[in-house]
């Protein structure tokens, strides 16, 4: 695994963020890091994503920031030119597959079926995003299909929360876990990024105890 990737796999959680001004960037990085989750998927669903990426990453270097919802090839591009330094999709795109994989950016498709999983594994790729992953089936359905695909790794997300991280997190095939609910819209809009900075750290501390075998 390479270096990122295992960085991402090492927080246990990705923080899935829709930042609908990208005057919040600044802000909600401050309080991720705060938190000891420097990392973000900023989804491509709103018109200030791009911003929010770059904004990101100059003003924090050392932040991971990926975008997420990417749909096209050209939303990869315009992803990575912001500074995203990885790409994750709802589902599977040949094209923004392959422009990731010619452009050695790391790539998380997103699948709920076996047939969906079968493109990822064939494009080489070894780490798929089950989605939406309470709404498919939940640990209960990735713990059916794991078995069929040795070599791949899972990063759930959908559904996911403090009620349900251990159920995902402690079965050795999750890579990670995505998830918004401790960066929701509503916290972002009210400027309660100490709040957010909060719910990160008790995200890192369970996830840090869920890794530990406790
Ligand atoms: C997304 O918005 O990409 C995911 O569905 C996040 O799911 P969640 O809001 O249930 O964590």
């Amino acid at each position: 695994m390479d270096k990122m990737m295992e960085k991402i796999a090492g927080y246990g959680v990705v923080p899935v963020v829709v930042l609908e001004d990208a005057k919040d960037a600044k802000p909600l990085a401050e309080a991720l890091i705060k938190g000891g989750l420097p990392c973000a998927e900023v989804t491509f669903r709103t018109a200030a994503a791009e911003e929010s990426i770059r904004i990101m990453t100059e003003t924090y270097k050392d932040m991971l920031v990926g975008a997420g919802t990417v749909l096209t090839a050209d939303q990869a591009k315009r992803a990575v030119a912001a500074g995203a330094k990885f790409i994750v999709s709802p589902g599977f795109d040949a094209q923004t597959v392959d422009y990731c994989i010619e452009n050695k950016i790391p790539v998380f498709p997103g699948a709920a079926t076996p047939t969906e999983i079968m493109q990822i594994v064939k494009r080489g790729l070894s780490v798929v995003k089950f989605f939406p992953a309470e709404q498919s089936g939940g640990i209960a359905a990735i713990k059916a299909v794991a078995p069929v695909f040795p070599a791949v790794k899972f990063m759930p997300t959908g559904g996911i929360g403090i009620k349900n991280l251990k159920d995902y997190l402690s079965f050795d095939r999750i890579f990670c876990c995505g998830g918004s609910w401790m960066v929701k819209g509503d916290l972002i809009k009210a400027g309660e990024f100490e709040k957010i900075a909060q719910m990160t750290s008790e995200a890192v501390a369970l996830a840090k105890e869920i890794r530990a075998g406790k």
